[in-house]
């Protein structure tokens, strides 16, 4: 059985670099046999976190990302760099999705033991690195397990093939591709039976 694997961009901009960069990584992925979802967040537009909104009126979309969440074996992020840190749009979508579940399982659950791979994208020349530092903090907190290789794109400008899924880059392209591997490898091993 194929392993099922989430895709998902910490930006919301239609021409976002992080868009093209999880296309590339949703492509490698294909390429290794995975069952490939690619999640667009736009779809799923969610308030600020507000314990208060919470109370009244759980939002729905967070109900459907969490079962996207339950459903993968595992996740790879492509996620800009703002201010050092990550965007607060993907730190708020972290946060929605560890509160209760429906049944009221605490939501902390459904990152415990998934297997995370985590890349990053940015015009300028470390790639946004600085952010996967704090994703990676973050997402361990949670009890995931995130692939030791992480990649950061610099010079996300020209990084890219115009007419495919690729990084110009081949080196950079395999350092792609072995993340996927290795989170690919981790979901076999690491996936109840
Ligand atoms: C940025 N950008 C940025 N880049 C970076 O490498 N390090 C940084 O700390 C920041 N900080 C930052 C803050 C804010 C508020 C914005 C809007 C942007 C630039 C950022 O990398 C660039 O806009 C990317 O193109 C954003 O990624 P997407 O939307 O193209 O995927």
């Amino acid at each position: 059985e194929a392993i099922k694997l989430l895709t998902l961009a910490g930006s919301l901009r239609r021409a976002s670099v992080n868009r093209r960069l999880q296309r590339v990584v949703s492509q490698a992925a294909r390429d290794q046999g995975a069952q490939v979802t690619e999640l667009d967040l736009a779809d799923y537009p969610l308030p600020v976190y507000d314990g208060d909104l919470e109370q009244a009126e759980f939002p729905e979309n967070v109900r459907k990302l969490q079962s996207l969440l339950a459903e993968h074996d595992a996740v790879l992020i492509s996620s800009p760099e703002y201010n050092g840190s990550i965007p607060g749009m993907l730190k708020n979508v972290i946060d929605w999705l560890s509160r209760p579940q429906e049944d009221g399982t605490p939501g902390t659950a459904l990152f415990k033991g998934k297997v995370i791979g985590i890349s990053a994208a940015s015009p300028g020349r470390l790639g946004g690195l600085r952010c996967l530092l704090i994703l990676r903090d973050a997402l361990a907190k949670l009890g995931s397990w995130v692939a030791p290789t992480q990649v950061a794109v610099g010079g996300a400008g020209d990084a890219f093939e115009a007419d495919a899924p690729r990084l110009s880059n081949d080196k950079q392209q395999k350092q792609i591709e072995g993340l996927v591997r290795e989170v690919l490898d981790a979901s076999g091993a690491l996936r109840p039976s």
